[in-house]
């Protein structure tokens, strides 16, 4: 029989595996993350609620781990950054994310001659990484999705280097939800549902052992409009000014 964490795992692969086989939205009969992104280059499937990379000081030689990384946007973006020394692994557990991230990564070596992205299987409550194999973390919508937020810092911080950081952005919740929509299918797919109320998020980055928390954004978040997904759309425009989107710094000390 399976836990309740796999079952919201499973939940949760489903949804995505449909968004991504379809890549054109988070429409199409299941919600999601975010609003899809305009196509630009590789992963262009953008389910995000905010901007780590740009928040993020990648230099040349770095390693960067992505925490879900979805089709691989973030990925693409930071890669040049990180150069050719550097590397960039995306981590996902949807096999149909995976497999679009992996085609995109042969598009994106083909345009800019860069072999330094990888996509890796694997959850992020247990990364597939070794210890201290990350300089920087980031992440972009995904932790609120895991039926496990303590663990997926405690990884976060095994696995970056004394002195590395994470910088993740991510939705949490300014009030509590009503006990219905928390265990709201379409409404935890959308990353509202399963978000920690804020104080409990930033708590478990400090628990996890990290330092100099602070917050780089944050924005009211809205599920409503994002797609015109019905239930998403009725249930966004009921919670409105109950989530918002932040983008969190935090470092790992020497
Ligand atoms: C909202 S999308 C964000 C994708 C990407 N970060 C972006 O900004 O476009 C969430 C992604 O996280 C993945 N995901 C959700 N929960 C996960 C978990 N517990 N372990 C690994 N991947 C997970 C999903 O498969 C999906 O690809």
């Amino acid at each position: 029989m399976k836990t309740s964490h796999a079952r919201t795992r499973s939940m949760v692969r489903k949804a995505y595996g449909t968004v991504a086989r379809k890549a054109v939205s988070c429409c199409s009969g299941s919600s999601c993350c975010g609003a899809p992104a305009p196509a630009k280059s590789e992963g262009e499937l953008g389910l995000s609620c905010g901007d780590p990379v740009s928040f993020s000081k990648i230099r040349k030689g770095m390693t960067v781990l992505d925490l879900g990384s979805g089709a691989g946007k973030d990925v693409f973006i930071a890669a040049p950054m990180a150069g050719a020394k550097g590397k960039v692994i995306g981590v996902d557990m949807t096999p149909a994310m995976l497999a679009l991230a992996r085609k995109n990564a042969e598009k994106f070596s083909a345009r800019t001659g860069l072999k330094n992205v990888e996509f890796r299987k694997g959850v992020i409550e247990k990364l597939p990484v070794k210890d201290g194999e990350a300089d920087l973390i980031v992440s972009n919508c995904v932790i609120n999705l895991s039926p496990d937020k303590p663990a997926v810092f405690r990884e976060a911080f095994r696995a970056l280097k004394p002195g590395g950081a994470i910088v993740v952005s991510d939705i949490v919740l300014n009030r509590e939800l009503p006990p219905a929509l928390k265990k709201h299918a379409g409404l935890y797919a959308a990353c509202v549902a399963g978000a920690l109320l804020r104080k409990d998020y930033l708590g478990a980055i400090k628990a996890a052992g990290f330092t100099g928390v602070k917050l780089l954004s944050d924005r009211l978040y809205s599920a409503s409009g994002t797609c015109s997904d019905p239930i998403t759309d009725k249930a966004g425009k009921a919670l409105a000014g109950s989530a918002s989107s932040i983008t969190v710094y935090a470092r790992r000390k020497k």
